[in-house]
């Protein structure tokens, strides 16, 4: 099974991003915090800089949208060129539409959920997915505090990606360290964003190696040959 280490570079030196992509070269890709001071009470960039460091980037990005309006901005960032594009469930009336249309410029769809937002809606929407992300904090800031009540949503995607064979990949993002991560990977989470605590480490290279360690060591696997899950 593959675990994805995605830095958020919400906790980089904003004044340094090509330096401090570099240093995180390793992870599997840069998770980029896209926020517009509406959708959160936040602001951080936009197309413009997300396109110049779709250039610089060493490894590809992961956009997250944090913004309004994801009809109208969503699929920019796709043609940009991001390699994953995840808005949130609460920013559209048509979910759906809105992947087939990022899907088609080539990008893989991403749905966001908020810690308060039921996700039973959306599981028979999965196979238009690539991906979900369970936030696991409010979004809208780095550096808070990992809620453990979000896990048994994230419980829920995983027996329900399992059942159906989909290739839907289970994201969390915030407060994800050395001392959450095995929760999310035992919950069934196969990617993890961090952004402080990458960052926040002496060396980063080493720190995306010790989640990736962490989270592979706490993550259930199939028995072979007898369907059920070992743990
Ligand atoms: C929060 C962002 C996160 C944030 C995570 O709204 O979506 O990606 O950067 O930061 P940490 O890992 O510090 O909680
Ligand atoms: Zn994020």
């Amino acid at each position: 099974m593959t675990t994805r280490i995605n830095p958020s570079i919400l906790a980089a030196d904003f004044a340094n991003l090509e330096h401090e992509l570099g240093r995180i070269a390793s992870a599997d890709l840069v998770h980029v915090d896209v926020m517009d001071n509406h959708f959160v009470p936040n602001l951080t960039f936009g197309p413009q800089m997300v396109g110049r460091l779709q250039e610089v980037s060493p490894i590809p990005l992961d956009v997250h949208l944090m913004i309004s309006d994801v009809d109208r901005w969503a699929p920019g960032y796709a043609e940009l060129g991001a390699f994953s594009v995840t808005f949130h469930a609460e920013a559209t009336d048509a979910p759906v539409a809105l992947a087939r249309r990022l899907r088609e410029i080539g990008a893989r769809a991403g749905i966001a959920l908020k810690p308060g937002t039921d996700v039973e809606p959306y599981l028979e929407l999965l196979p238009e997915f690539d991906q979900v992300l369970v936030m696991t904090v409010e979004p809208g800031f780095g550096g808070q505090s990992f809620m453990p009540e979000t896990m048994p949503k994230l419980e829920r995607l995983s027996r329900v990606v399992r059942e159906t064979g989909l290739d839907v990949w289970l994201q969390v993002d915030g407060g994800i360290s050395l001392d959450t991560i095995g929760i999310a990977a035992e919950a069934g989470a196969d990617t993890f964003v961090a952004g402080s605590a990458v960052f926040g480490a002496d060396v980063p290279a080493d720190r995306i190696m010790a989640l990736r360690d962490s989270a592979a060591a706490h993550r259930h696997g199939p028995v072979p040959g007898t369907g059920s899950l070992v743990g």
